[in-house]
């Protein structure tokens, strides 16, 4: 495994944007206050970033309030929505390069991940919403009687929307795209391990020419700038992605206050189940994508890998042999499949579960350390013989750490993958047409990846059962999380 060398990373990033977007100025905080942006491959602070508060909600709110009920936004129609969008995706992808390597400095993530993945579909979002701004459009309803009855879908109002860490742009486009195209306003939180994306994005914004006040971007922490927003009384709906914990938070905060619109995306726990009929090679590299991609830090990664009895071994040794392959290094070195995790936070915890699955009597077969002693890496790792009852088999580990877990037939796997109080997204690796649809039918999760995993798309919806979420992201199902249906009746 390659060692953590030392980089230049930092010299190849110009940060240019570091304070408060409201009402389409830069300001600082009210209390002056400014908090450390750190660089997850070094431990070093990037830069000082302005740290929003309640007041600055306060103030971001009053914004987007007046440039959703008086300002030019309100008259804006959907063709001229559209074109901002497209704007601003164009101006992404001039900057794409740019913008690729800021993520990698501020997540850790790989650059050529950051560019083919983040900003490839950060375009391709604003792109898509933008198609849909001059789509947005009611039912006529033959009701009794002599009445003309119709439905409009309306922007819902001032949008608070709170964003992770594991994404950053990514999840500020899944907010800002869908809320955009049906003329909401929104006041944005990023989350506070990574604010540079969304500050920079910021900057584009403006270029794009989006009217005052239409888009707020406040960075801050959860408990305070999280917090305001989720009990503001004048946000009318607020989108957050993260931690299942907080979610409850979130739909508590709503109920206190004033019963704002709720969706979120929150954890999972997933299960990726592989019949003994799966081509082996597919399932074995694609049951690795499924948990390592984006050093394991995604919602709906395949943590629960079940294996039939019958090839159990087999996947095992492979999947230990892949995983002893990848290299973990810096984000910016071309070869490196994984950096570092995102913070100190984010380390500990990964390794406190490594720890538990060995005590509650887990079988390691590989890793199970952290990488060097500097910056947040953690080896690769793999864990066999875990039963479903063990902390790693139950709990999101959000790192680069596989557990596999034995099965023996089809009705015990639907089963052990049903308990959980997770239902992100599922994968089955077979060549069993019945086994593969017995799966997507009875595994309650709101993907199904059949002989795949992590295939998403802007056009297909994304969300959770149970406690992984409330509502739909994406395509046009994720069109209804922003508009309040109207209906009007004429008397004719
Ligand atoms: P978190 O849920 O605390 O943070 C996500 C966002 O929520 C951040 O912007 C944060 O500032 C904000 N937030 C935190 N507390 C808040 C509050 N009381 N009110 C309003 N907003 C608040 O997640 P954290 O602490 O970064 O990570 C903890 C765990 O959550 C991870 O280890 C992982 O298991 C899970 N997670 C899941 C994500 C997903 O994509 N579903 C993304 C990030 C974390
Ligand atoms: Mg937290």
């Amino acid at each position: 495994m390659a060692s953590v060398l030392s980089s230049p990373s930092e010299n190849q990033v110009a940060v240019s944007a570091t304070k408060l977007l409201i009402n389409n100025r830069w300001v600082n905080s009210q209390s002056g206050k400014t908090f450390a942006t750190i660089n997850p491959t070094t431990g070093k602070e990037i830069c000082q970033v302005a740290e929003a508060d309640a007041a600055d909600v306060d103030i971001a709110v009053k914004a987007a309030r007046a440039a959703y009920e008086h300002g030019p936004w309100r008259k804006t129609s959907g063709p001229a929505r559209a074109r901002l969008l497209n704007r601003l995706a164009d101006l992404i992808e001039k900057h794409a390069d740019e913008l690729a390597r800021l993520e990698s400095l501020d997540n850790g993530k790989p650059l050529s991940m950051a560019r083919h993945v983040d900003v490839a579909a950060t375009i391709g979002c604003y792109r898509y919403f933008a198609g849909w701004a001059d789509k947005v459009m009611g039912k006529t309803i033959p009701i009794e009687g002599n009445f003309f009855c119709y439905t409009r879908h309306e922007a819902i109002g001032v949008c608070g929307q709170i964003i992770p860490w594991n994404f950053p742009m990514l999840m500020q486009a899944w907010k800002l795209a869908p809320a955009l195209a049906t003329g909401n306003t929104s006041v944005l939180k990023p989350a506070e391990q990574t604010p540079l994306t969304a500050l920079r994005i910021g900057e584009l914004i403006l270029e794009a020419g989006f009217p005052e006040g239409v888009v707020n971007i406040l960075p801050g922490f959860g408990e305070t700038a999280g917090a305001a927003i989720a009990n503001h009384m004048d946000i009318d709906k607020v989108a957050f992605t993260g931690s299942t914990e907080v979610g409850h938070l979130i739909l508590q905060a709503a109920g206190k206050s004033n019963l704002k619109r709720v969706s979120l995306e929150l954890g999972g726990k997933s299960p990726n189940i592989v019949f003994a009929d799966a081509d082996m090679d597919k399932a074995v590299e694609g049951s690795h994508m499924a948990l390592f991609f984006n050093q394991g830090q995604v919602c709906c990664a395949g943590s629960r890998v079940f294996v039939e009895d019958k090839v159990y071994d087999q996947f095992v040794e492979r999947s230990t042999a892949r995983a002893e392959k990848r290299t973990v290094g810096d984000p910016f070195d071309a070869g490196t499949e994984q950096g570092p995790q995102v913070d100190q936070t984010q380390l500990d915890k990964v390794l406190s579960y490594i720890e538990s699955g060995q005590s509650e009597g887990a079988k390691l077969n590989c890793g199970g350390g952290r990488v060097g002693d500097k910056g947040y890496f953690v080896e690769p790792t793999v864990f066999s013989d875990v039963q479903d009852s063990m902390k790693i088999a139950r709990e999101e580990i959000f790192g680069p750490v596989m557990s596999i877990i034995r099965f023996k037939n089809l009705d015990e796997v639907i089963d052990r993958a049903n308990r959980t109080v997770y239902g992100l997204a599922a994968g089955v690796w077979t060549r069993d047409i019945g086994k593969a649809l017995a799966i997507a039918n009875n595994v309650r999760a709101g993907t199904v990846w059949v002989n795949c995993y992590n295939v998403l798309d802007t056009a297909a919806p994304f969300g959770g059962f149970k406690q992984s979420g409330i509502g739909r992201e994406l395509g046009e199902y994720g069109l209804q999380q922003y508009t309040e249906v109207k209906t009007v009746v004429v008397n004719l």
